[in-house]
């Protein structure tokens, strides 16, 4: 098949496309180009943006899927102050470097997280006993209710689900996913979409269970729509009062990364839950997100980040797969704060202070596991070997903070799972998911949170 991934796209997006009818989603692109519009007015930029090359292999522009054409790039180097002086220390990586590089993330490519965004209050909703496969389970479905007393027209709750083996012998480690389920207005519950792996694996619920620890499902959009058109509501567009962004305020990617630090608070506070032992996961722009939580959140423990591609743990300005023109435009650029559209008009990638490997280092010395698909049933565009090299590059931070790196800068080949280090990868055989790696990142996870079966 030619084009799985955007054929698995569109089949991930069903449900809650299903919802909308089709004026609804030309309204929806008709906004958001609009807001796209208005935010390239607000950076004085007259030119048109440049088009991303196509997804779809067939096309005459289709995304470049050769290496030998791959271009040639500079990466910043994330051990050089801006000042030309190299970084020696942890002390310097602390206190310095890792400053500046927050901080060009946040003015350029995703955005400031506002210095005045709401309270949230988590709600029990429900609990209920019941089973995965042959396990018992506590399931809890929890509301984050957002305090929007400085603009009451905008309602923002976050929808949270925390499944947890029952017959533990204490806390126990929870992977949050961010979930593309539509909970709790679809009629699909978190356990119904324990999907089969293989005919001969468990689902990755069942996976977890198993070993007594637990997992969540956060869903992003519950924060933030996943469009333009979206960004004067959401936990966004209360901060702004409904008002559109500036340039540097944050995009979808960032206000879904602060939800997940909101389902940390809330795990703190839930005597079922180990607190020291959380991991966040997500697939495609969920694990854009997911990198993106890991870095700005320390007390995430452990990542699992599938399938990211541009703007994930892809180097942007490798020329293979997705580029920042797609990103920059009118149906992505939600994800990102405004002055991110300059990198796709008036300036280019290379322009960018910062590249994937530096954000992939903002996790550092905490461990990060990249996941991809086969490029035969996934596609090329998420840009397998893109995601790897965000890897590598990221290794000399790690290193430096005495921790562990791929320990080899050859892709290798597929199946062949990198986990000796606290950056690991793995390119499975399957397709758009990160299903196939679930335990292998179990048991990379186990290195770290112990071989525990808590039972
Ligand atoms: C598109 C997009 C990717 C994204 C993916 C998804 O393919 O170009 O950047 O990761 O959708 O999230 O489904």
């Amino acid at each position: 098949m030619k084009n799985v991934l955007l054929l698995t796209l569109l089949l991930g997006h069903t449900i809650s496309k299903a919802q909308l009818s089709q004026a609804s989603r030309d309204s929806i692109s008709r906004i958001s180009v609009m807001d796209h519009q208005q935010m390239k007015q607000q950076l004085g930029i007259t030119v048109a943006n440049r088009p991303g090359p196509s997804g779809n292999p067939e096309a005459p522009n289709a995304a470049n899927r050769d290496e030998s054409k791959v271009n040639k790039y500079v990466l910043p180097d994330p051990l050089i102050l801006k000042n030309g002086v190299a970084v020696k220390s942890p002390k310097d990586w602390w206190e310095k470097r890792r400053p500046e590089i927050v901080e060009d993330f946040d003015r350029e490519v995703y955005g400031r997280l506002p210095k005045n965004v709401p309270a949230v209050t988590w709600r029990l909703v429900s609990v209920k006993d019941t089973t995965l496969g042959n396990y018992p389970i506590k399931e809890k479905t929890l509301t984050g209710i957002v305090d929007n007393t400085s603009f009451p027209g905008i309602k923002v709750e976050i929808e949270l689900v925390l499944v947890t083996p029952i017959n533990t012998r204490g806390p126990v480690p929870v992977v949050m996913e961010f979930g593309f389920i539509r909970w709790p207005f679809g009629n699909i519950t978190p356990v119904q979409t324990n999907r089969l792996i293989s005919a001969a694996e468990p689902g990755w619920k069942e996976q977890l269970i198993a070993r007594g620890w637990g997992y969540a499902i956060l869903n992003p959009t519950s924060i933030q729509a996943d469009n333009g058109a979206g960004l004067r509501q959401g936990i966004i567009g209360l901060v702004n009062k409904g008002e559109p962004r500036r340039p540097d305020d944050w995009g979808a990617l960032r206000a879904w990364a602060w939800g997940a630090s909101r389902a940390v608070d809330y795990f703190e506070t839930d005597a079922d839950v180990d607190e020291k032992r959380l991991a966040i996961e997500g697939l495609s722009r969920y694990g854009k997100a997911a990198v993106l939580a890991m870095a700005y959140e320390p007390r995430f423990s452990l990542a699992f980040v599938g399938s990211s591609g541009a703007g994930g743990t892809k180097i942007l300005r490798r020329v293979f797969g997705e580029q920042v023109e797609n990103l920059a435009g009118t149906g992505e650029y939600h994800w990102f704060c405004g002055n991110f559209i300059k990198y796709a008009s008036t300036l280019t990638p290379d322009d960018l202070p910062v590249d994937a490997h530096e954000l992939v280092a903002l996790c550092a010395p905490r461990p990060v596991f990249i996941s991809s698909g086969s490029p035969q049933v996934e596609g090329q565009w998420v840009d397998a070997k893109g995601m790897f090299l965000g890897a590598v590059h990221a290794g000399p931070v790690y290193k430096l903070l005495g921790g562990n790196d791929l320990a080899t800068t050859e892709f290798p080949i597929i199946g062949t799972p990198l986990v000796s280090g606290d950056i690991a990868f793995r390119q499975h055989a399957g397709g758009h998911s990160t299903g196939p790696n679930w335990s292998t990142w179990i048991s990379w996870a186990c290195r770290y949170w112990g071989d525990c079966k808590y039972f």
